[in-house]
């Protein structure tokens, strides 16, 4: 099965095995079918953060599973269980119109609730693990399903134990615990110059929904009309020392202080000074709106953009002499 609607890079690798499953039944029936093959089995939900470097040789599991429902709601307190295939964004609005907020900076990201936690998706100083709760997932190996606490899957930025584990976990679904008061998170500048600009005063989480999304579809191209997985890199934590010293060469080095006293860089700031924004090569380039965006022309290989990654990679070590860490999983 050709895999190219199933990532949002567009790419045209295929799968030697490949069902979509929306109940936890299918799942088990294809996971017993692969362990008769002798078959891994790969995980995929909606391909939004997939570099797909060659053809796969396994059973992929597209999770179609779809459900949300509160599990309690006390206090001002609302618990949300989401299953993992309903879509992230559809989700968010979703929470909204029930009155329980905490998700509205994580509007209009791409992919699945069962792949958020995986690497932690964040956008305007907020993260998932913010607000999760617990998740449930199958435990590909023994077959048994395993509840996990915010606290055990080890979040970090861009990361947990789930993302350093491949292939071990399938998440089932992610519980969520968002507050019927609003607690807006209003540190980033863009979001607050926008509502200056559209005269909003007190604005509500439904408000900061919308001005999210205007402000990623100004950014960062739809996947429909040109593939891309978002950030393709993530941004570099280096420490304060080598920080100081950067500073010093580039005035403007953007750079944010961490709670633990090192600084993350944004590696746009340091591509677009190497001079590669907007760059093309054959299929392949960096998005002309923002620098950490890799961007397939059409018909492009997963090759091709881990070349032009690996050049960039390259370039800014030898300019910065920091290393720039791919964000996508690769198969
Ligand atoms: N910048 C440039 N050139 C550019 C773009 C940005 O110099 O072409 C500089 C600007 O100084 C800007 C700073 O980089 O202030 C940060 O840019 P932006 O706010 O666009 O965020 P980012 O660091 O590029 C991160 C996340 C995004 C998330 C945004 C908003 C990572 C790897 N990426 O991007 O997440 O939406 O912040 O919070 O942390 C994703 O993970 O796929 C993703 C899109």
């Amino acid at each position: 099965v050709c895999l190219s609607a199933y990532n949002s890079f567009g790419l045209k690798a295929k799968a030697r095995f490949f069902a979509s499953v929306s109940h936890e039944q299918e799942i088990q029936q294809a996971l017993a079918f692969a362990h008769k093959q002798r078959l891994p089995v790969r995980i995929l939900g909606g391909g939004s953060n997939l570099l797909l470097a060659a053809d796969i040789n396994a059973l992929v599991l597209h999770i179609q599973s779809r459900g949300l429902r509160i599990i309690l709601n006390n206090n001002e307190r609302v618990l949300i269980e989401a299953v993992a295939g309903e879509p992230w964004h559809d989700f968010v609005q979703w929470t909204l119109a029930q009155n329980a907020y905490g998700l509205e900076n994580l509007s209009l990201i791409p992919g699945s609730v069962g792949a958020a936690p995986i690497q932690n998706i964040g956008a305007y100083g907020v993260e998932l693990k913010d607000h999760c709760h617990s998740l449930d997932a199958l435990n590909l190996a023994s077959g048994q399903v395993q509840r996990f606490s915010a606290e055990e899957c080890r979040f970090a930025y861009r990361d947990s134990l789930f993302k350093q584990q491949p292939g071990r976990w399938l998440i089932l679904r992610v519980r969520f615990a968002l507050s019927q008061k609003p607690q807006l998170q209003l540190n980033y500048g863009d979001i607050r110059a926008r509502l200056v600009d559209l005269n909003i005063e007190n604005p509500t989480p439904e408000d900061i929904s919308r001005v999210i999304c205007a402000i990623r579809q100004e950014k960062l191209p739809n996947p429909a009309e040109l593939g891309n997985a978002g950030s393709f890199f993530k941004n570099p934590i280096i420490s304060a020392e080598q920080a100081e010293q950067l500073k010093q060469q580039y005035p403007k080095l953007s750079a944010w202080p961490q709670p633990d006293g090192q600084i993350k860089l944004a590696a746009a700031w340091l591509i677009e000074q190497a001079g590669w924004k907007g760059y093309r090569t054959g299929h392949v380039g960096v998005h002309q709106a923002q620098a950490l965006v890799l961007v397939n022309y059409g018909g492009a290989s997963g090759g091709e953009l881990l070349q032009l990654a690996h050049r960039i990679q390259q370039d800014i070590k030898d300019k910065f002499n920091v290393l720039l860490e791919i964000e996508p999983t690769i198969w």
